[in-house]
């Protein structure tokens, strides 16, 4: 299944390479929220070859919600989880900075996650207890120590200007980390904390899709996820923070604040 989710990942990513820069229709989901015709289309080149190769299998994909084949409980234990594009609002600029995000759960729990940059052909995987990797070979998260020399990311949700608290917290990470990047694509901040290129990423208001593949690449990189407060991080109930785990506890602290 994982050589699915990586081939299904590049062929996606490969169509959002194609289209990118060109001239397209954007329409509002929101105020903030856009979503393009290449995010419908490498929805659809997804779940087709979901509903080709495991007919049986339920998909949560971000344009198109919830969908189960209503056959035996012990095959919709899977779940495809998708976003077809994450960095929509990058996209939509020309930006390059986005990728593909597909993430398999069982019974609640996540399997595997591949997140594919299209822009550096950057292939992340993680298989539950078989650890992460970028392009074939091994990832682990960065070493930092301290949140003084820690290099951290955070999203805006879309409805940010009714989130107070998020300005406070964008503000005390300032004041306390070496720097903070905005990059606009959750699934690969994630891919970034297990690698190693960032030390830690904070975000609310995140949807699974944001999270399903990212959040299981940063545990089996021998990163820590959580909520907010050190407790499990429900996919489906963000805040997310996720870090190299030894700068953690100094960023919950600020969170608290
Ligand atoms: C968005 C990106 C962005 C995050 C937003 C997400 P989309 O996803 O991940 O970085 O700040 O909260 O909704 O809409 O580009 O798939
Ligand atoms: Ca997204
Ligand atoms: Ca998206």
């Amino acid at each position: 299944m994982l050589n699915f989710a990586i081939q299904t990942a590049r062929e996606a990513g490969s169509l959002l390479a194609e289209r990118f820069g060109r001239a397209m229709r954007v329409t509002n989901k929101s105020e903030l929220d856009l979503v393009t015709e290449s995010d419908l289309a490498a929805e659809r080149l997804i779940i087709d070859r979901i509903k080709t190769y495991h007919p049986r299998h339920a998909i949560l994909a971000e344009e198109s919600g919830a969908s189960s084949p209503g056959s035996s409980a012990a095959l919709t234990e899977w779940r495809w989880i998708i976003d077809p594009l994450d960095g929509t609002t990058n996209y939509a600029h020309g930006y390059p900075c986005f990728c593909v995000s597909i993430g398999l759960e069982r019974a609640g729990r996540m399997e595997l996650g591949v997140i594919y940059d299209p822009m550096r052909d950057e292939v992340f995987t993680a298989e539950r207890g078989a650890g992460a990797s970028l392009n074939g070979r091994r990832i682990g998260v960065s070493p930092t120590n301290d949140l003084t020399g820690a290099l951290l990311c955070t999203g805006f949700p879309y409805d940010v200007r009714e989130r107070s608290e998020f300005a406070r917290h964008f503000t005390n990470f300032i004041m306390n980390a070496q720097a903070v990047r905005r990059d606009g694509a959750a699934a690969l901040d994630l891919a970034y904390v297990a690698c190693g290129r960032f030390d830690g990423f904070w975000e609310e208001g995140l949807k699974p899709w944001d999270v399903a593949a990212g959040s299981l690449m940063v545990e089996e990189a021998g990163g820590r996820i959580s909520n907010y407060a050190g407790g499990p991080l429900s996919i489906y109930d963000p805040p997310i923070l996720a870090s190299n785990g030894r700068i953690h506890e100094q960023m919950m602290r600020v969170l608290s604040v």
